[in-house]
């Protein structure tokens, strides 16, 4: 027994599994390459060829992705570097994301908020990092695309304190941008790392005088050299020490400069993040945290994607591991359904390209063909009976009426609606007295079209959608009873969820405060689940 604690104990120390996080645009798929082409790797999955795909449409496991040209799905990559076993976890990058992309971010132990200088943090950025905070797990961020001219250096770490709230640490600082990047000073080996356009970068070690050294100056010219020194002594005085338990604790965020498109800077953050970020920890459940060396193997499913293959027609769950060994061929306990279930064709998920996987640690993810027996949030244990925090659930901002124009395909039309619902990519609603009429919700406007096509594509379904004013919903959190129709105004419209669950839509921030003025007995929630989220977050952000 003894032996595979030990094994496990070593696989895990190896493993990093992270998420990137950015707004479209800033270089996700550029920097995700490079990381990957560091490890030699390469497992690539769909969204790496992604970028491909908005030219040449490669990519052939759901039709719309070519015809829009994005990737509509997020999936995972694997890589080995000097040691250590790297998941990155990918979220689609385009605006119109789904509630898959934040509950991708469940199932990793740490963020990369990549941020392009000339923008600073834009909307995208700043929804996902708020679901990564609120979990209180490490983020690190790189800011990219130095080679053009950007924001001032200063200025976007004053930014990431203003509009995210969160203090920043430099690691290293960039000499000039655009045509005049010429490098990077690592602050904490002391040496500078030159920037040489289509060549390999040259390091230089400070020598005794460090960084007022005239030869630093001859290297990157005068004026760069004083403003470096500049910067560097207000950093060094006015700036936040690194401290890696509150890295650890997600309250600073370790910032690297760089071009992804040149490579530059990205080996750097790479050993950096390898050093800094955490290994797979324990995670909580309804028995309390669930050790990751000392339980035997668990694992919960974070997404459940249907057609990734059209001529296989099947759908895959992925499961992210917790704890313990998993072996293919494995008879798991399915918890929630009392069930035991073979794992026989566990697969590492790349998109096209499947392997079947033979072991997994902590940390891995894993595919499992799915015929309809899980559902999002359920825990799968090789021995134990216990069940990992719920999900989260995010609230939608897009709403509308949807209508199903074939009464005869009426069964095919419920049945991959709760489907979809079971597949966590939309959320339905239903008006307290005229229950035939579904509203339909989502985190990303995109998933409307998705969700429209699928029907169709899967179903055989026509449909109709209406699309609805609301951008807010809000769960009710009843003490006594109360008429639903005080919650319906002209701009509000009180509703069920598929739960049963009562929720308000809103059209906008006022409407939603001008009823919690008026209602002043009712808690008005973003999720339903509001109460045990506080508690999940509180638990893992140790
Ligand atoms: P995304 O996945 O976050 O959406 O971004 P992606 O990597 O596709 O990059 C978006 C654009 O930014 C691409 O240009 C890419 O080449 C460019 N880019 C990424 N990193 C850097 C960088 O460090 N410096 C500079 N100057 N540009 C960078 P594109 O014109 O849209 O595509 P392409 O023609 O280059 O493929």
């Amino acid at each position: 027994m003894a032996m595979i604690h030990e094994e496990i104990q070593s696989q895990i120390e190896k493993r990093r599994t992270f998420a990137i996080i950015s707004h479209p645009d800033a270089g996700k798929t550029t920097l995700t390459e490079k990381l990957l082409l560091f490890g030699g790797a390469i497992r690539m999955a769909g969204e790496v060829k992604g970028r491909k795909a908005k030219k040449f449409a490669t990519s052939d496991w759901m039709q719309i992705e070519k015809e829009r040209g994005i990737s509509v799905t997020s999936s995972a990559m694997q890589f080995n570097y000097q040691g250590h076993h790297i998941n990155i976890l990918d979220t689609p990058g385009h605006q119109d994301f789904s509630e898959d992309t934040y509950r991708t971010l469940i199932a990793a132990d740490s963020a990369v908020m990549l941020i392009d200088a000339a923008k600073g943090v834009e909307a995208q950025t700043i929804k996902l990092f708020k679901v990564c905070s609120q979990r209180g797990i490490p983020i690190f961020t790189f800011i990219n695309k130095m080679d053009r001219y950007g924001k001032d250096p200063l200025e976007l770490l004053e930014e990431l304190e203003q509009v995210l709230a969160i203090r920043s640490c430099p690691m290293n600082w960039p000499i000039g941008m655009g045509d005049e990047f010429c490098g990077i000073y690592d602050r904490q080996n002391k040496k500078i790392e030159l920037y040489r356009k289509a060549e390999q970068p040259q390091s230089v070690a400070l020598e005794g005088p460090g960084l007022e050294d005239p030869a630093i100056a001859e290297l990157i010219g005068a004026t760069r050299h004083e403003k470096l020194c500049e910067e560097i002594d207000l950093l060094d005085i006015a700036g936040d020490p690194f401290d890696a338990d509150k890295i650890n604790s997600g309250q600073l965020t370790p910032v690297f400069f760089g071009s992804a498109i040149s490579k530059f800077g990205v080996q750097t953050f790479l050993d950096s993040f390898l050093k800094l970020a955490p290994a797979p920890h324990a995670h909580n459940s309804n028995i309390g945290l669930v050790d990751t060396i000392q339980t035997g193997f668990s694992g919960f499913i974070f997404k459940i994607q249907a057609n990734m293959n059209p001529s296989h027609r099947d759908r895959i769950a992925f499961l992210r591991v917790c704890s313990g060994k998993f072996e293919r061929g494995m008879t798991v306990n399915h918890v929630r359904s009392g069930k035991k279930i073979k794992l026989a064709q566990p697969q590492q998920f790349l998109a096209q390209d499947r392997d079947i996987i033979e072991e997994a640690y902590p940390g891995d993810i894993i595919g499992l063909h799915d015929t309809g027996t899980f559902r999002i949030g359920d825990t799968l244990c090789a021995q134990d009976n216990f069940e990992f925090e719920r999900l989260p659930q995010f609230p939608p901002e897009h709403f509308a009426r949807v209508f199903n124009m074939n009464a005869m395909k009426y069964k095919q039309f419920q049945k991959g609606v709760a489907q979809l619902v079971e597949e966590g990519t939309v959320q339905t609603f239903r008006i307290a007295d005229r229950t035939e009429d579904l509203i339909l919700g989502v985190v990303g406007e995109l998933q409307f079209e998705v969700f429209a096509y699928r029907l169709k594509s899967e179903y055989g379904a026509d449909i109709r959608l209406e699309r609805l004013p609301y951008q807010l919903a809000r769960w009710i959190n009843l003490s006594a009873s109360i008429d639903p129709s005080r919650l319906s105004t002209l701009s509000s419209l009180c509703v069920t969820d598929q739960d049963q669950k009562m929720v308000v839509l809103c059209e906008y921030e006022s409407t939603l405060n001008l009823l919690q003025r008026q209602n002043p007995g009712l808690e008005f929630c973003s999720s339903p689940y509001e109460a045990d989220q506080q508690d999940y977050v509180s638990t893992n952000a140790g």
